[in-house]
C-alpha cells in the first residue's frame, strides 16, 4: 500500500525532534514545503498528525514548538501495582503475531494477509454501495442482519450430507470477529474454573480469551495430522470437560488438516461425552490443494459450535464473522456475545455481504489460493536451500503459516532476537503452546508483504542457526 508523501514528512520531522531542544522551533511551513517537495496541506497534515502524538504543539500565527519537557514527565501509576495485584501472565502479553515488525525487516509474523491478497476493488465498491442504501444508519440488529446470517447458513449448508438437517440463519448470530465467538464460547461453555479441552500448540488468542475467562486449560498434543482420538477421550473422561476447542481445518500454527476419519472418531467422543466442539474454522477461505470441509457439516444434534471468520479474506478492517450454534447454546452464546458488545455494525455487515456474494469473489478466491500456493512453495523451497537445519513439520494444503521446529536445544528466544537484529522477524512458537512448549519452534507466515524477500529471509535464518550450531 502506498505511505502519503505527510507521512515521510512525520517521519523525517520525528527525526528532526528527536535531536532537538524541548521548546525547539520547527522548520517553518514554507520550507517544508521546499524540503519535501509537498503542498501546504499536506505540510499541515503531518504537524497534526505530530500534535496529535503529543510531539509538537503549534502557537497560531507563530509557529510549531517541539514540547517542552514539562508535558512530558514521567507519570507515577504504582499504585495500580497495589489495585490491581498480580495479573494472568498470558493476558499481558501481547503476541509477536500481532507485534508490528520493526520498519525495514521481512516481516513472517504478522498473522494477517498481505494488503495485496484482499479484495480492495470489491470492497471499495461495496463500501461505495452500503453508503448508498444508508446502512451507515442502521440501527442494532441483535444476532445480526437476516441475509448475512443466511449466506453464513448456506455456505455450511453446501457441505452437509443427505439424511441430515442443514443449518438455517436462524441459528446464526453475527460477531464482530470469531475473537469475540471464541471468548463467548469459553464464558458460555466453561467458565471460571472448568475444564476447556485445546490443542498445543494452538492459536494464541484462543489461549488469551481461555486465560480471560479464568477457564482451566486442558491440553493435549496436536500434530500435523490432528490430535489423538485417544487423547481427546482422556481429557473428556479424566476432567468432566463439556468442550473441546478445535481447528480441524489448516489449523494456526500447525496447518493440519484433519481427515474426514478422524474427525468422525472426534465426533463420536465429543458425541459420548455430551459436550460440545468449539471448532474455529478461521481458514476455509485460505485452501491451496485441498478442499476444507467443516466438521460442523456432519452434526446436526448441536454438538458443534462452528466459527467461521471474514476478517482475514475479506479484510482486517471489516471485522465479520458468524457463529453456526443448534438448540440452547446458541441463545446463551447470543447472550455472552452481546455483553461484550451488543450488535455488529450493520455498515460493516452490509459491506460484507456484498463482497461475498459478489460473482467476482469467487474469483478472487481461486487467485488468492493460487497466489498462497505460490508463496507456500517459494518460503518453503528458499528454507530447504538456504536453512534445511530448519524442520518444517508439514507442506499445509492451506492457510497462511508454516510450522518450522529448529534442532533440539536451540536457544529459541536468542535465535528470535538475532534474526531479527539482522532482519527477519517470526513467531515464538513458546507463545502458541497452552503448556509448556515441547520443542523449539517458529511460526512463518507466507501471506504477509513482498514475498520476494522470503529467499533472502531464510538466508538470514540459516546464517544465524548456523552460527547458534557453531562449537
Ligand atoms: C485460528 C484463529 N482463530 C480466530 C482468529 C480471530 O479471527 P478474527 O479476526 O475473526 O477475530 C484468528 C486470527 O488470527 C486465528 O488465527
Amino acid at each position: 500500500m502506498k505511505q502519503d508523501s505527510s507521512h515521510r514528512i512525520v517521519e523525517g520531522l520525528t527525526r528532526w525532534i528527536s535531536g532537538a531542544a524541548p521548546g525547539a522551533r520547527l522548520p517553518s511551513t514554507r520550507s517544508l514545503v521546499a524540503e519535501y517537495g509537498a503542498s501546504p496541506v499536506t505540510v499541515q497534515k503531518a504537524l497534526r498528525s505530530l500534535a496529535v502524538q503529543g510531539l509538537v504543539e503549534s502557537r497560531p500565527g507563530v509557529g510549531s514548538f517541539v514540547r517542552s519537557l514539562r508535558d512530558v514527565r514521567p507519570h507515577d501509576y504504582s499504585w495500580q501495582t497495589n489495585a490491581l495485584g498480580a495479573g494472568r501472565s498470558r493476558s499481558v502479553q501481547m503476541a509477536s503475531a500481532l507485534r508490528p515488525a520493526r520498519p525495514g525487516t521481512i516481516d513472517l509474523s504478522l498473522g494477517f494477509p498481505d494488503p495485496q491478497l484482499l479484495p480492495e476493488r470489491l470492497i471499495r465498491a461495496a463500501f461505495t454501495r452500503a453508503a448508498r442504501t444508508r446502512s451507515f444508519l442502521a440501527g442494532p440488529s441483535p444476532a445480526g442482519m437476516p441475509e448475512l446470517r443466511a449466506w453464513f447458513a448456506a455456505e455450511l449448508a453446501a457441505s452437509v450430507p443427505a439424511g441430515l438437517a442443514a443449518p438455517s440463519a436462524e441459528d446464526v448470530i453475527i460477531l464482530p470477529g470469531s475473537q469475540s465467538g471464541l471468548s463467548a464460547a469459553f464464558r458460555s461453555l466453561a467458565g471460571p474454573g472448568e475444564p476447556l479441552i485445546m490443542e498445543s500448540p494452538t492459536y494464541w488468542g484462543a489461549i488469551l480469551a481461555a486465560a480471560q475467562a479464568n477457564v482451566e486449560i486442558v491440553p493435549i498434543p496436536s500434530s500435523s495430522a490432528g490430535p489423538d482420538p485417544m487423547d481427546v477421550e482422556r481429557a473428556f473422561a479424566q476432567t468432566g470437560a463439556r468442550a473441546f476447542y478445535a481447528q480441524p481445518t489448516y489449523a494456526n500454527p500447525t496447518g493440519a488438516q484433519w481427515s474426514r476419519g478422524l474427525g468422525q472418531k472426534i465426533l463420536e467422543v465429543v458425541r459420548k461425552h455430551r459436550a460440545f466442539l468449539i471448532e474455529d474454522d478461521w481458514a476455509c477461505d485460505f485452501s491451496i490443494d485441498s478442499e476444507p470441509r467443516p466438521l460442523a457439516a456432519d452434526d446436526d444434534l448441536g454438538h458443534v459450535v462452528y466459527l467461521r471468520s471474514l476478517s482475514k479474506s475479506v479484510s482486517p478492517a471489516v471485522r465479520v464473522a458468524g457463529v453456526v450454534a443448534r438448540g440452547p447454546v446458541r441463545d446463551r452464546l447470543l447472550h455472552a456475545a452481546q455483553s461484550e458488545s451488543i450488535y455488529v455494525s450493520g455498515m460493516l455487515q452490509a459491506v460484507a455481504l456484498d463482497v461475498v456474494t459478489q460473482p467476482a469473489w469467487k474469483t478472487h478466491l481461486r487467485n488468492l489460493n493460487e497466489q498462497l500456493g505460490s508463496r507456500r512453495d517459494l518460503l518453503l523451497a528458499s528454507l530447504g536451500e538456504h536453512a534445511p537445519e530448519l524442520q518444517v513439520e508439514t507442506r499445509p494444503r492451506g492457510g497462511l503459516n508454516l510450522w518450522a521446529c529448529l534442532p533440539d536445544g536451540t536457544d529459541l528466544g536468542r535465535f528470535i532476537r538475532e534474526a531479527e537484529m539482522e532482519g527477519v522477524s517470526v513467531v515464538l512458537g513458546d507463545e502458541l503452546f497452552p503448556a509448556e512448549p515441547v520443542a523449539p519452534c517458529i511460526r512463518l507466515t507466507y501471506a504477509g508483504r513482498d514475498p520476494g524477500n522470503y529467499p533472502q529471509a531464510a538466508r538470514i535464518m540459516g546464517k544465524v542457526l548456523q552460527q547458534h550450531l557453531a562449537p
